[in-house]
């Protein structure tokens, strides 16, 4: 049976940089991933990551942007972390070959970014992820004695010890269909988010939140699960990201009249305020009847205002993007776009070095709740987080697999797991199809538990999502062979999206308040006696899940009303 060290599970950049840690620190590692590395959803992260790399700025003041992007939920004690860490961490992609954009005088340019005090977004034009992706994985390459790559092994389960610790994992290999028990003195789970959930969404097709599922289904709380981000600039006709380092280069946002509506909801920051607050304000020009397009459900982002030599240097991917996908051309007229679903900041509640509560697993990036994100993410802290606790997730399992002796996994988990996908495969063809499953499952998330919510909408969300739940145990799949059986693992990503789900709507009907991302038109205030408080979730079998409450750490910044 294969035997790590540290296995990590995703291999975007929160998983690269784990493996990399963890190998710097002499552990053996390996690295499982359902795609091939780069094409991780990393690899779609475009406008660039936050450091305060300035002379003139300070990590403390990129902290405090942080936290009153997170409306006051995020934990300080790991914003401090995150936004300390990060002028080293981002110098140190530099001096191993990520071609960040220069200016004149050959220092890394910064640019501005939503909820930030100073201009302090490093970048590789519109293409940031991709950038960093592929040189982390240049440096994988470095370690080929010692990190093990499982390329296109899905995993299916966890496997825990007696005593309740992550031991290692069962995977399936896609390109054959075995099925293989790995052994691990500590597992990362670094597998992104569920943004699949919800139609439509920014994230790709793997976004289906595996690690999150996985970790639930073992016993780990899940925690900030009602924070779902809306990213203001998404494409009308498809949901496909705008980069929001458009109004960081000085695009702006009109309404049907015309007019640059942010003045009314952010007079100070405007097209650069917190995302939350963006996406709510141009839902409200769209529900009073001021978006543009047909049926005015969108509304205008105009790059024009941009010298156009600018556009085309830095922005040149959203340029390609407006004219593959939209028939656009940005550089000369108004592009259509609205709110679109984008990030998750809940997940696997973690601390600060990337450990779950249960022993032996850590989770880091989108699957993750640290809490750096709170309410709200600041547009490019994402990049930052996957590096900065991907890091130091990869320190510490190497660290504790020192005085560890390799456990051995059972097989138990495996040959249920055979049967489990056995069973899809049989399944007569009588049920619904796994894909009208999924639409409906989107459809529903994208109509109630948005940019505004209330309680019978996200009741009836719920609704479906049991009767989902229901009708996915006989859904049938297609194919029933074993070479690169994308529809059995279809079947099994909607039953970890279902979870999500669940686990989504469950803690947006019981955060009764606005704050970040939930805003809540029954509750339309934010209420600090009461909900200044993390949700958890955890699972409770076949039944709703348990819902407790967990504490904020603050450290430095005391809440205050949060105006851009
Ligand atoms: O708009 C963007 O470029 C997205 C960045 C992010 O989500 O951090």
């Amino acid at each position: 049976m294969p035997a790590h060290d540290v296995l990590i599970i995703g291999a975007g950049l929160a998983g690269q940089r784990a493996a990399l840690a963890a190998a710097d620190a002499g552990a053996t590692v390996a690295i499982m991933s359902k795609v091939h590395p780069v094409r991780s959803h990393s690899v779609a992260a475009a406008g660039g990551i936050n450091a305060a790399i300035n002379v003139a700025d300070d990590w403390r003041s990129h902290a405090y942007d942080t936290v009153k992007g997170s409306d006051f939920l995020g934990d300080q004690d790991a914003i401090e972390v995150m936004c300390s860490e990060a002028p080293g961490e981002v110098m140190h992609l530099e001096h191993i070959g990520v071609t960040f954009h220069r200016n004149e005088s050959g220092e890394l340019d910064l640019r501005a970014f939503g909820g930030a005090s100073a201009k302090r977004t490093a970048y590789v034009a519109d293409i940031t992820g991709q950038a960093i992706l592929h040189v982390l994985y240049e440096q994988l390459m470095k370690y080929s004695d010692r990190v093990d790559r499982y390329e296109e092994w899905f995993t299916t389960s966890l496997v825990l010890d007696d005593s309740g610790a992550c031991v290692g994992v069962v995977a399936r290999d896609i390109r054959t269909g075995a099925m293989e028990t790995f052994s691990a003195k500590n597992v990362i789970l670094a597998s992104g988010g569920a943004g699949q959930c919800f139609k439509p969404t920014t994230n790709g097709l793997i976004c289906t939140g595996d690690g999150i599922a996985q970790a639930y289904a073992a016993g780990a709380p899940l925690m900030d699960m009602e924070m779902i981000q809306y990213h203001p600039t998404c494409l009308v006709e498809n949901g496909f990201l705008i980069t929001e380092g458009a109004r960081g280069e000085g695009a702006h946002l009109l309404n049907a009249d015309g007019e640059r509506f942010m003045e009314k909801y952010a007079p100070n920051k405007m097209e650069l305020a917190s995302r939350d607050v963006v996406s709510r304000a141009e839902q409200t020009e769209i529900n009073e009847g001021r978006g543009v397009g047909p049926g005015g459900v969108g509304i205008y982002l105009d790059v024009t205002v941009v010298p156009r030599k600018r556009t085309l240097e830095a922005l040149r991917e959203i340029v390609n993007i407006g004219k593959d996908f939209a028939g656009v051309d940005i550089t000369r007229e108004p592009i259509m776009i609205r709110p679109g679903q984008h990030y998750i900041m809940g997940g696997v509640k973690t601390d600060i070095d990337g450990k779950t509560p249960l022993d032996g697993l850590y989770a880091a990036g989108e699957v993750a709740c640290v809490s750096v994100h709170g309410g709200n993410r600041l547009g490019a802290n994402s990049l930052l987080d996957t590096l900065i606790f991907g890091r130091r997730a990869g320190e510490h399992a190497a660290a504790r697999a020192t005085d560890m002796r390799m456990p051995t996994a059972t097989t138990s988990v495996q040959r249920d797991d055979e049967k489990m996908i056995a069973s899809i495969i049989d399944r007569p063809r009588e049920g619904r199809r796994i894909s009208e499953i999924k639409d409906e499952l989107g459809t529903v998330m994208n109509r109630h538990v948005a940019v505004f919510r209330e309680e019978a909408g996200l009741q009836q969300a719920h609704e479906v999502v049991r009767r989902l739940k229901e009708e996915s145990k006989t859904a049938y799949v297609d194919d029933r062979g074993t070479i690169f059986n994308q529809d059995v693992l279809g079947a099994v990503e909607l039953g970890y999206m279902l979870e999500c789900a669940e686990a989504i709507v469950v803690a947006a009907i019981e955060r009764k308040e606005s704050r970040g991302a939930q805003f809540r038109t029954d509750y339309p205030e934010r209420n600090d006696d009461e909900w200044l408080k993390h949700i958890d979730i955890n699972r409770n079998g076949d039944d709703v899940p348990q819902v407790s409450y967990s504490e904020v750490t603050f450290t430095q910044w005391q809440p205050e009303e949060r105006k851009y």
